[in-house]
């Protein structure tokens, strides 16, 4: 097509590219956004079977989970020092714990005596006190008293503090991990943590939180969210303000991958559209998506050669100022307006950009290899010149509870989106088991990123089963 990036390409949507659609934008384009690296990740399919086995369920925990970086909480989750907050994942349970101003563990969440978990509910303590017999562990993990300690002669001269994981923090965020050989957290994270230094995380709060178990395997949630082209039949409502199919796709390192689908421009899916068009079907209950664009009331017509998309970010950066009281004239259209979701592997994603500060994280349900949980975080800036809000709990919702019930009112159209999601993830799970040839197909492209964790898990295991050490 004329003017595309990639002129008769047979290996991208004919339609405008990300890259073309960047190029009309009203401010400076970051070169971040521009298209990154892009290896030949192949096109074999995988085994369904991947999704449904005990065995490769077990596989994974033995050889992924225990070894990679898991976001557990933000540090105001634990401001002070005695907070603690709890972060399981695969029958695993920690007690990340603030010991001191700047210093952040993690101590296995386990008494050393019999077993019982030490805390469940997250909360302050100046010692962890097991409920069961009342041996303590003092805040730092170090070993405290024990009511009947004559009788543990086993323990005299012995390190009795609780083990600990391994903890890191980036912008706000502690992640923990389990192998007390993994390379530090900016390794893995480097390329993301460059482009993301802009928007200032660690002046972030977390405004919302839902957090939504789900009948399917861990890797099915998060390859939902990794593609955008679903949006032309589990999304129809949105395809008017988003150009989906024509998403850019790229891999910035094999533990970053990117995804970026432009807002306030149609899905090559629909008819064509004017710009007019576009605008007011972004300003109709059922077009939007933003809480700062979406004004239904605000009336506007677009000017000779004025985008809907252009005026939408307008719009946004206005909305976001008012909200925060900070300056947002510089940043670029797409940063206002897109879905620019990065993924760290294997199961956190951020949203760069300002519009939308969404962060996905995918975990199994337990030791269950046939159903996850999905927490849907939101983190906005502190508003300047004002004390950090508190931040938000999680809402727990249950296999059946719908976002629609969950979310605020100013959440609804985004709500709706992930009720949509949510709506397919069950029937993946069981029409995976019920597969007549067990095999899981990609597309080379679009959802190369999917095909990538599968390689990526793959490595983790291989190198597992031989003894070596975790990828790098
Ligand atoms: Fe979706």
């Amino acid at each position: 097509m004329d003017g595309s990036a990639f002129p008769g390409r047979p290996d991208r949507h004919p339609g405008d590219t990300y890259e073309d659609i960047l190029n009309r934008d009203s401010r400076p384009v970051p070169d971040y956004l521009r298209e990154g690296r892009l290896p030949d990740v192949g096109t074999d399919p995988v085994a369904a079977s991947r999704y449904t086995d005990q065995d490769f369920f077990d596989k994974e925990v033995k050889h992924v989970w225990s070894k990679v970086w898991q976001l557990a909480c933000r540090e105001e989750d634990i401001p002070n020092v005695g907070d603690y907050h709890i972060y399981e994942n695969v029958g695993k349970s920690l007690i990340v714990t603030r010991t001191a101003p700047g210093e952040i563990k993690a101590h296995y969440n386990t008494c050393l005596h019999r077993g019982r978990k030490l805390v469940t509910l997250n909360g302050c303590k100046a010692e962890f006190r097991c409920p069961y017999h009342g041996i303590a562990w003092n805040p730092d993990g170090s070993f405290k008293d024990n009511p009947i300690g004559w009788d543990f002669p086993q323990w005299e001269g012995q390190d009795m503090s609780l083990p600990q994981a391994r903890v890191d923090t980036w912008g706000g965020f502690v992640f923990v991990n389990f192998d007390p050989s993994a390379k530090p957290l900016m390794h893995y994270m480097k390329p993301l943590a460059d482009d993301f230094e802009k928007f200032d995380w660690e002046n972030r709060y977390r405004s919302h939180w839902f957090q939504r178990k789900i009948p399917a395997n861990w890797k099915v949630l998060t390859e939902a969210f990794m593609e955008s082209h679903h949006s032309i039949t589990t999304h129809p409502q949105i395809l008017p303000n988003l150009a989906d199919v024509n998403s850019q796709y790229d891999m910035p390192s094999d533990w970053i991958t990117r995804q970026f689908s432009a807002g306030g421009v149609p899905s090559p899916f629909v008819q064509p559209m004017t710009e007019q068009e576009i605008l007011d079907y972004m300003m109709s209950p059922s077009g939007r998506r933003r809480g700062p664009v979406a004004n239904a009331d605000q009336k506007h017509v677009l000017g000779e050669g004025e985008s809907a998309r252009s005026y939408a970010a307008e719009l946004t950066r206005q909305g976001l100022s008012s909200v925060d009281g900070y300056d947002y004239s510089a940043a670029s259209d797409a940063e206002m307006m897109d879905a620019l979701l990065y993924n760290l592997f294997p199961n956190i994603s951020l949203w760069a950009g300002e519009g939308q500060k969404l962060t996905y994280r995918w975990r199994p349900n337990g030791l269950d290899p046939d159903s996850g949980i999905m927490d849907i975080m939101m983190h906005a800036r502190v508003p300047k010149g004002q004390p950090r809000p508190k931040p938000a709990p999680p809402i727990e919702m249950g296999f059946d509870d719908m976002m629609c019930d969950a979310a605020p009112p100013e959440l609804a159209g985004l709500a709706a989106v992930f009720d949509q999601d949510f709506s397919n993830l069950p029937h993946v799970q069981t029409g995976l088991k019920a597969s007549g040839n067990g095999l899981v197909h990609f597309g080379k492209y679009t959802e190369m990123r999917i095909r990538h964790m599968h390689h990526m898990i793959d490595r983790f295991i291989a190198a597992g089963e031989a003894g070596g050490v975790a990828p790098e």
